[in-house]
């Protein structure tokens, strides 16, 4: 089968084309923007691989999108703005790409007939969850900026498939973890300043509960849905294990044996959503299996960000990423000099 794999550069979808690339026979082609998030750097290993190619452009340019879909069996799109916090600086990105992006696909999707059509989605659709897990037909209450335009994404989805009878399917990770993920989110940013013995910026308490996914298992999940989903369906893809953050912080330093003393209990993030929770029932009873150790892949994370710090000080040496540091923590030095 011929893929279109949308946001293909990032964290999950570069790690998805690993995945699919080296289980299937199918060809794979990328469309992604290169946002400050998507890196070639990702997938640089499959660049003069006979079954995959990329496409440089906006899910939002309907011309492009048409002519990338052309000739497609099905389509993953990951392509989003990711980020609870840069959702909270400015939202407008998030409207155009999460919200108004995926329609552009829905459209050129009826109109290619692709057979598939999966959404990647999230648990924070739900909205914050505490206590008992959610299903998939519980309702969404999505609280920032980021998870409001995810549900609307989803939204349109599932009007496509009620409407035009599009074959669709949605998948609602939890927080997901692993190697390539960009360090603006929780886990890579305390391995990567914890190398570097710098503050840990936990927000409030550091009560808030996620529930963590390894990357792979994510990847699996998202691909038993795609070949073996009920169109018109969703379904939930949670690690199964919920932790508070500074649990998981402490966890990571010791890992790296820096002491706790570095943890900067900082600001809370407005609207911070206190839990998620999802019941991933439904995948599981579809065959999926996740790995069960989760001192395993936290272990193989840190390392992983250990053997690849060219990979990871590229970003954090950019202009950009310097930006977003600032706007969103203030100078190093003033977080330095609350301790
Ligand atoms: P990411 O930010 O690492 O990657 C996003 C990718 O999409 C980048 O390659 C970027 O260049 C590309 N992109 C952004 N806007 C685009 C546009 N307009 N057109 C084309 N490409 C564009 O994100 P991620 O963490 O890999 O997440 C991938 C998907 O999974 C997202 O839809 C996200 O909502 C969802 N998700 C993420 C998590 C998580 O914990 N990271 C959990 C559940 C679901
Ligand atoms: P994050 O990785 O941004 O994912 P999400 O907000 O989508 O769940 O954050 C995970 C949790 O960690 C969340 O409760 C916010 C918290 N957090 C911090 O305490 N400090 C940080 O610097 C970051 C980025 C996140």
């Amino acid at each position: 089968m011929r893929l279109l794999v949308c946001g293909g550069a990032g964290f999950i979808g570069s790690n998805f084309v690993r995945y699919t690339l080296e289980r299937y026979d199918d060809e794979v082609v990328v469309l992604d923007k290169l946002t400050y998030a998507g890196n070639l750097e990702n997938l640089r290993e499959f660049e003069s691989h006979p079954r995959y190619s990329f496409r440089l452009g906006d899910i939002a340019d309907p011309e492009i999108v048409a002519s990338a879909m052309d000739g497609a069996d099905a389509v993953v799109n990951f392509a989003a703005e990711s980020h609870v916090d840069r959702s909270i600086l400015d939202p407008s990105g998030f409207i155009t790409t999460d919200v108004f992006g995926a329609y552009i696909l829905l459209e050129a999707a009826r109109r290619a007939k692709v057979t598939r059509f999966l959404q990647v989605s999230t648990d924070e659709v739900y909205g914050e969850v505490i206590g008992e897990a959610s299903r998939e037909d519980a309702l969404l209450r999505p609280r920032s900026p980021y998870s409001a335009s995810k549900a609307g994404g989803e939204h349109l989805v599932q009007a496509y498939h009620a409407t035009y009878g599009l074959p669709t399917l949605i998948t609602r990770g939890s927080n997901t973890f692993g190697p390539y993920q960009y360090p603006e989110k929780l886990i890579p940013i305390v391995i990567t300043e914890a190398i570097d013995r710098r503050p840990i910026p936990v927000y409030g308490d550091g009560q808030q509960i996620r529930d963590w996914l390894f990357v792979e298992d994510h990847c699996s999940g998202i691909d038993l849905v795609l070949r073996q989903g009920l169109p018109g369906e969703a379904y939930n893809v949670g690690g199964g294990n919920l932790r508070a953050n500074l649990e998981l912080v402490e966890r990571i330093l010791d890992l790296l044996g820096r002491s706790r003393t570095l943890i900067e209990h900082v600001p809370d993030r407005p609207g911070h959503d206190r839990g998620y929770s999802i019941d991933s029932s439904k995948l599981l009873a579809l065959g999926w299996t996740r790995e069960p150790s989760f001192d395993a892949v936290i272990e193989a994370t840190v390392r992983w960000y250990a053997d690849n710090e060219p990979w990871w000080r590229r970003i954090k040496n950019s202009d950009d990423y310097q930006t977003y540091f600032q706007s969103n923590y203030g100078d190093r030095e003033s977080l330095a000099a609350r301790r």
